[in-house]
């Protein structure tokens, strides 16, 4: 890949990596650690990248376990490369075991250097919250999760939080991170799942210096926009999830990706999805049938 032009920020998206604490299989299918792995080692020679984003369901379990293998493999690579490392939880975390191990999920800073932290209690009803700043940008993360839900909400505490970074502009824009994309969701369970109130987001976003929201949650790739602002959603770590399928059912194909953004001092943008081959690629890693996906659409949707 050509390498990022002066004064670009390149941003290694990765998105729903569904690690588990004890090693369990993904749906019964899949070694998460190892295809994070796989998909960290394909990248390895990727050029200048600035900043590694993992924009949520980090963990299968919410174990600290879990939580410390995507530290030492993603902060590992990142570490090497000399970028930033941040995160935020997504539907399938815990903010227990996130915090403990990935405080406010700004992990690592510039140039890859740990950023401090103090370990402080926090009520697992709060959002996780953070921002930094990397080459000039200011990076917000929010936390759409709704605990013990799948589906996401930009409550009020988050909603607040955003605006009050949003304040002031950066010197080069600001990147908005979060797990629930403000987009329309490719299946009725992602769509029971989805952010119940992407119009907020929109309302908050409109008019500030926010070049980009990435998000993940649909494991696929898409790209759209809100308030004005280009959304980019990553591909699955875990999994691919089958878009072409029928709309009631949930299939996902074996398969990793992530995404490779530039961000130009100017503000414009561009992004490069990038699809790791697996010698066992396109087997179903994942299918539910209609009764199933409704029901868990009930049971972890809005009630
Ligand atoms: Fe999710």
């Amino acid at each position: 890949m050509q390498p990022p032009a002066p004064g670009t920020l390149r941003i290694l998206h990765l998105s729903d990596t569904h690690v588990t604490g004890d090693g369990a299989l993904h749906q019964g299918t899949v070694d998460t650690t190892a295809a994070l792995g796989a998909l960290l080692d394909h990248l390895d020679g990727l050029d200048g990248v600035g900043l590694v984003v993992v924009s949520g369901d980090v963990s299968e379990d919410g174990s600290p376990e879990s939580y410390a293998t995507v530290r030492d493999l993603v902060g590992g690579w990142a570490e090497r490369h000399g970028a930033a490392f941040v995160t935020v939880p997504g539907n399938h975390d815990q903010r227990d075991g996130f915090r403990r191990v990935l405080f406010d999920g700004h992990v690592l800073g510039e140039g890859g250097r740990p950023l401090m932290h103090t370990m402080e209690h926090h009520d697992p009803a709060v959002p996780v919250r953070g921002r930094s700043v990397v080459a000039g940008r200011r990076i917000v993360t929010v936390d759409t999760s709704v605990p013990g839900a799948g589906y996401g909400e930009l409550s009020a505490t988050a909603t607040e939080h955003l605006r009050a970074a949003l304040a002031e502009p950066a010197p080069h824009g600001s990147v908005v991170v979060l797990h629930h994309p403000p987009l329309p969701a490719p299946t009725s369970l992602h769509d029971a799942l989805k952010l119940r109130n992407p119009g907020d987001l929109a309302a908050v976003l409109r008019g500030t210096d926010v070049r980009v929201v990435l998000a993940g949650h649909y494991h696929h790739h898409f790209a759209g926009s809100t308030g004005g602002v280009p959304v980019l959603v990553a591909p699955g770590v875990a999994n691919d999830a089958d878009v072409t399928g029928r709309y009631d059912e949930e299939t996902a194909l074996v398969g990793t990706g992530a995404l490779v953004v530039d961000l130009a001092e100017d503000g414009s943008l561009w992004s490069t999805p990038v699809r790791v081959p697996r010698p066992d690629a396109d087997q179903r890693a994942l299918h539910l049938d209609a009764d199933t996906a409704a029901r868990i659409a009930a049971a972890f949707g809005p009630s």
